[in-house]
């Protein structure tokens, strides 16, 4: 591929095997030549829609109970060392007051599949942050509810959504869950809340259990079809009290060039460098912007619940992880040439009064 508008061509328009075989080019091994051309027109595109600006994004995990079971994650029901807390609406109302104190737009709730917050509960707490907090968006990420739910949640005043697809090969989706949770109701359940007007992020892990470049190569052929506002990926981190806790040794290569290439196919997407990217690799953050990833979440989970919020092992919550060093954060990224950005960072074709208007 002699440049970025022709690989970027060819990502849209390749089918599974070509993708799988681009992949191979790309991951076996991926040279740090390969790695800088990509870098290079990944960045260009980042810059072409967003300029050299980083989103921030506070972070709140508010549960982690989960009724589920999948079998990669720390917060699984059956895994009982795991230490369960709930924040209460006003702890939660606390973080988004320090917060916004520190300079955030957005605040992403985030939990475990948690009964415990009912449509009314959920729906009470996002009016609340919004009636407080009305410049700012709330993103919920709190996995698979009903039509109905996305929906009130959505008038209530919730902007955005995120929920995983996790893996668009469905066994490779098996592999990964028990049989109560289907890739179909994952992509039903992403539909639905396009349908409604959030703005939506999908994602996967890199490398976890099963993944090959062919199911790699399905995942991109899904985003390339949703066309998600956002995508979380990050790399599988095995996690001890798992099935999958000796897997492998996680690191950050494969999710830097997947970061790079999700930015070529789909340039106007909001691209996290995740916790998990920063959990493998010291620099991995930094790394991740610098191949084309544009959003950084610091974390402003009370301190104290932090390390039970443990999807995985080791999962950082000090240092830039921790919303609290936002300052030093945005100091550094200046240093790389980055613009740290504190509106809300909206998807940039995202007409967030028009669409809450129909
Ligand atoms: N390693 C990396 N990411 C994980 N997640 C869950 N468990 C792990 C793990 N062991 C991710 C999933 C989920 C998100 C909240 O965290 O992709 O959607």
């Amino acid at each position: 591929m002699k440049d970025g508008k022709g690989l970027s061509e060819y990502l849209n328009t390749a089918g599974k095997k070509e993708l799988a075989d681009l992949f191979r080019y790309y991951c076996e091994p991926a040279t740090a030549e390969k790695r800088a051309a990509l870098s290079l027109w990944a960045n260009e595109l980042r810059e072409k829609y967003y300029g050299s600006k980083v989103f921030f994004r506070g972070l709140i995990e508010f549960s982690n109970y989960c009724q589920n079971n999948c079998f990669y994650c720390g917060l699984q029901r059956s895994n009982s060392k795991a230490k369960r807390y709930r924040l209460t609406q006003e702890e939660i109302m606390e973080c988004c007051r320090k917060g916004y104190k520190l300079g955030f737009r957005t605040f992403v709730l985030q939990s475990g599949e948690d009964a415990y917050f009912s449509d009314t509960l959920l729906c009470k707490i996002v009016s609340q942050i919004k009636e407080l907090f009305a410049d700012c968006a709330v993103t919920l990420a709190c996995g698979e509810r009903s039509y109905n739910s996305y929906k009130s949640l959505f008038k209530a005043g919730a902007d955005r959504y995120l929920l995983r697809h996790e893996t668009a090969n469905e066994k490779h989706y098996a592999l990964l869950h028990p049989s109560e949770l289907s890739l179909s109701n994952r992509k039903k359940c992403l539909y639905n809340l396009k349908e409604i007007g959030y703005q939506v992020g999908a994602g996967f892990m890199v490398n976890s259990p099963g993944q090959s470049l062919e199911t790699l190569a399905e995942d991109f052929i899904f985003l390339k079809e949703f066309k998600p506002h956002m995508i979380g990926v990050g790399p599988f981190i095995p996690h001890k009290d798992t099935v999958f806790a000796d897997y492998y040794k996680p690191n950050s290569s494969r999710t830097l060039t997947v970061l790079s290439l999700l930015r070529i196919m789909l340039p106007k997407t909001l691209l996290p460098a995740t916790t998990a990217l920063g959990t493998v690799d010291e620099k991995g953050r930094e790394k991740g912007l610098l191949a084309g990833a544009n959003v950084l979440m610091p974390n402003l989970t009370p301190a104290k619940h932090r390390v039970d919020y443990s999807l995985y092992d080791q999962k950082l919550c000090t240092g830039w992880e921790a919303a609290e060093h936002l300052p030093d954060l945005a100091r550094y990224l200046e240093s790389l040439g980055f613009t740290p950005d504190f509106s809300r960072g909206d998807y940039i074709d995202f007409q967030t009064s028009t669409q809450r208007l129909t």
